[in-house]
């Protein structure tokens, strides 16, 4: 079954079809980042005016990238939200008179359960359920428990900044462009991450909420009180330590929460944040000594069996990490497929700035 989706969420237009949720045949995306680099950040207006221009030539490359007609695209999926209305609209309408003129059946999506789906994209083993997901993006940032297919509990998100958000306030902070988090990722590879003794907010014990303002704050604080040493290597000193601090929050949390439900079979990252390789890393290297110690101290050799290798999975392509349409088509396939018939040709789908995960 071959899904057409359309994400227009924040600031990228884009489309993709994908085959039984899993095998991508096009994911176009066209990015506005040189537009809002100007401005340091996603001016709502100007985003949606481009949507507008780059709609139809996204969807013409995708549909002929993917080989497809119109008879070979069974149903539709769209973004409904969160995001910026504006943006949206073009999305969903776009999506509505398609669905309606084609007479195909249109599947709303939440865009965060689009990002946790990023991990199902590509060949290979399809990941088995209890799965623990951290979602760091640059609006949202959850641990959630999906124990099957679109079945989500939120076990805890941030109470200000998402990291994503914080990542590009530092940035910002430090000179260094937007979008923040690849230009931190990049200056932090010529720092030294122990430099600067940054915050790190664990919150109550237990807590698996984030907290990433006070970080932030502290960046700044370190800014002023150093004006005069600025210097590119005080950069790169000041976004490693920054980066260390971000990375081992999330990376510790994801183990706290690991401990409290011991039946989850995989770990997954998603969302723009994902891309960062010292976050992978750091979750790669807790995870592995979980491993060893669960190992180690397991009742029975039944249970040790149970209970071993906790798997690691990132997207498999950079492209799925940030704002993509495959992630759109491969979570809207799976709900499709759990109640076809919920899901009609000129359905309304009206656009929703709220996170609430449905
Ligand atoms: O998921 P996403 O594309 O959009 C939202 O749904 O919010 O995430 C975008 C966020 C931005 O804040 C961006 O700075 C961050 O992902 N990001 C990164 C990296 N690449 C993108 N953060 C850290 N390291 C990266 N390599
Ligand atoms: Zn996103």
């Amino acid at each position: 079954m071959k899904i057409l989706a359309i994400e227009t969420s924040c600031d990228e237009t884009a489309a993709a079809v994908v085959e039984n949720g899993r095998k991508v045949l096009a994911n176009v995306i066209a990015s506005q980042i040189d537009l809002h680099a100007k401005t340091g950040g996603v001016v709502p207006e100007v985003a949606a005016r481009e949507h507008v221009l780059k709609m139809i030539p996204v969807l013409e490359e995708c549909m002929s990238e993917a080989g497809c007609d119109w008879d070979d695209i069974e149903a539709l999926a769209i973004t409904r939200g969160p995001g910026l209305i504006s943006s949206l609209i073009i999305g969903t309408e776009t999506a509505s008179v398609i669905s309606y003129v084609k007479a195909k059946p249109l599947i709303p999506v939440q865009h965060i359960v689009g990002h946790i789906y990023s991990n199902w994209l590509g060949d290979g083993q399809e990941p088995r359920f209890p799965i623990l997901i951290l979602t760091v993006s640059g609006g949202h940032n959850e641990l959630i428990l999906m124990k099957d297919h679109h079945k989500f509990e939120v076990l805890g998100e941030t109470r200000d900044d998402a990291a994503g958000e914080a990542f590009d306030k530092v940035a910002r902070i430090l000179g260094l462009g937007y979008p923040g988090g690849p230009a931190i990722a990049k200056m932090a590879l010529n720092g030294d991450g122990g430099r600067f003794k940054l915050p790190r907010s664990f919150l109550e014990k237990g807590s698996l909420d984030f907290s990433f303002s006070g970080l932030k704050t502290a960046v700044l604080n370190e800014v002023k009180k150093n004006e005069r040493k600025v210097d590119e290597q005080f950069k790169a000193d000041l976004a490693a330590s920054f980066q260390e601090a971000v990375v081992e929050v999330l990376s510790e949390k994801l183990i706290v929460a690991l401990k409290k439900f011991p039946k989850v079979r995989e770990v997954h990252l998603a969302g723009g944040v994902s891309a960062n390789k010292r976050l992978r890393e750091m979750i790669a290297e807790k995870l592995k000594k979980f491993n060893e110690e669960r190992l180690i101290i397991g009742e029975n050799a039944e249970r040790r069996k149970a209970l071993s290798n906790v798997i690691f999975r990132h997207p498999k392509s950079f492209d799925y990490c940030t704002d993509n349409a495959a992630m759109i088509a491969a979570a809207g396939y799976y709900l499709y497929k759990s109640a076809p018939k919920k899901f009609k040709r000129k359905t309304n789908i009206i656009p929703t700035t709220s996170f609430e995960i449905w």
